[in-house]
């Protein structure tokens, strides 16, 4: 069965994201109404290509298209970068030597994803693109949107744009693959949107751990269809993050990043952002704004995941050093995104550094307590 979710954003941007299991075979028919183009670049990491590239070429040779290339990059974020987004233009360009009407096709995880949609919202000044997520933070996350870009310099996402794909096809039989870990670290954000916006997600989650790791479709359906929503309808009050919408998904985050720098990115970006929730959930309990109860619960989910409540092997000065060069803090002040109970965030300024090294400091363990 296909579920269907229409991201709204008027200006004939709007798109649907498909989600099922098993869907991949249907591309042609979910692709053609939209004449996209006669020609295909998929864009993919070495890692998804030889789980998946020949599979989706042969669905694609079905379709009739005039021709079908790819463009392949090594997995990993550290190909997130100029000279992967230079290769594929190049590739890009070179193909456009013919009288194609080309359009991409993203099949990966967030940095394909990102990376892929950065090459079409450049080349040709806007190519359509299709978004194929195949990790959980794809699904969940990453894949909807249109936020791409790539990582300069050392600096993450620093350059990039808005650029919302075609159609996203969410076909959950690709997570079949993927590590626990990544699994485990994209359940974060689906914390984040239970406690942002949805009580009832976040306690499916909470009663249906074990049987996400142990690969129930109907669980995981239900899962990544609930997140779309939620971030479809935030996406469509706020496609552009200008009007403190789009902000509570940073609910986590804005320690989360800092987490995740200091170690170097030792720390994936899910492990990273349950810990940063925890001490946004710390702060507000110290500043009266939450009740305790509510954070502790939120902290079982977190540890029934497996994912941290302590980090190892990161300084507070190094920390509140990411920490201040936030994206968002856009007047100088610090700003977090806090909740007052599920489903309520709010949004406060100038919090107090003492307050905030204070709370940090005590979530770092010198035990090595995940590995
Ligand atoms: N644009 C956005 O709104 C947004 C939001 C969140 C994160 N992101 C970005 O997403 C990126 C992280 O995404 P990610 O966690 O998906 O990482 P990723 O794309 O690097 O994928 C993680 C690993 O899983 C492998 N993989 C992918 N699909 C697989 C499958 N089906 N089976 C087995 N292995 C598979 C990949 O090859 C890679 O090694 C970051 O760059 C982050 O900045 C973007």
């Amino acid at each position: 069965m296909v579920e269907k979710i229409k991201v709204k954003l008027g200006q004939g941007k709007d798109y649907d994201i498909s989600v099922g299991s098993g869907i991949i075979k249907d591309i042609n028919i979910i692709i053609q109404p939209l004449k996209l183009g006669d020609s295909i670049f998929i864009i993919t990491d070495s890692k998804v290509a030889k789980l998946y590239l020949d599979k989706l070429v042969s669905i694609l040779k079905k379709g009739n298209y005039k021709e079908i290339r790819t463009g392949i990059i090594p997995d990993g974020e550290k190909y997130k970068n100029f000279d992967s987004y230079k290769n594929l233009l190049g590739k890009l360009v070179e193909y456009n030597k013919k009288p194609n009407k080309i359009f991409i096709i993203n099949l990966g995880g967030g940095v394909i994803g990102d990376l892929g949609g950065f090459v079409a919202h450049t080349f040709k000044r806007g190519t359509k693109y299709v978004q194929i997520p195949t990790t959980l933070l794809a699904f969940v996350d990453s894949g909807i949107g249109g936020k791409v870009g790539i990582d300069f310099n050392d600096t993450k996402n620093i350059v990039g744009g808005f650029c919302q794909p075609a159609v996203v096809i969410g076909d959950i039989d690709f997570l079949e693959t993927l590590d626990k870990k990544e699994i485990q670290s994209a359940l974060a954000e689906v914390v984040k949107y239970g406690v942002i916006h949805s009580e009832k997600l976040l306690n499916f989650l909470g009663e249906n751990i074990e049987k996400v790791f142990n690969f129930d479709k109907d669980v995981l359906l239900k899962i990544v269809t609930e997140s779309y929503k939620i971030k479809a309808d935030i996406v469509r009050q706020d496609e552009f993050d200008t009007k403190g919408i789009r902000v509570s998904l940073n609910y986590g985050h804005t320690i989360g990043h800092a987490i995740e720098a200091a170690s170097k990115y030792r720390y994936k970006h899910g492990q990273a952002v349950a810990v940063g929730i925890l001490c946004a959930n710390d702060i507000a309990v110290k500043l009266g704004l939450l009740k305790k109860e509510v954070a502790d619960k939120i902290e079982n989910i977190i540890l029934k995941i497996g994912l941290p409540d302590k980090i190892t092997g990161c300084n507070i000065n190094n920390i509140m050093k990411h920490f201040w060069s936030d994206k968002k803090f856009i007047t100088g002040k610090n700003r977090f995104v806090f909740i007052k109970d599920i489903g309520r965030v709010i949004i406060k300024e100038d919090i107090d550094e003492k307050l905030i090294r204070e709370i940090i400091r005590k979530r770092i363990s010198k035990n090595n307590l995940y590995k």
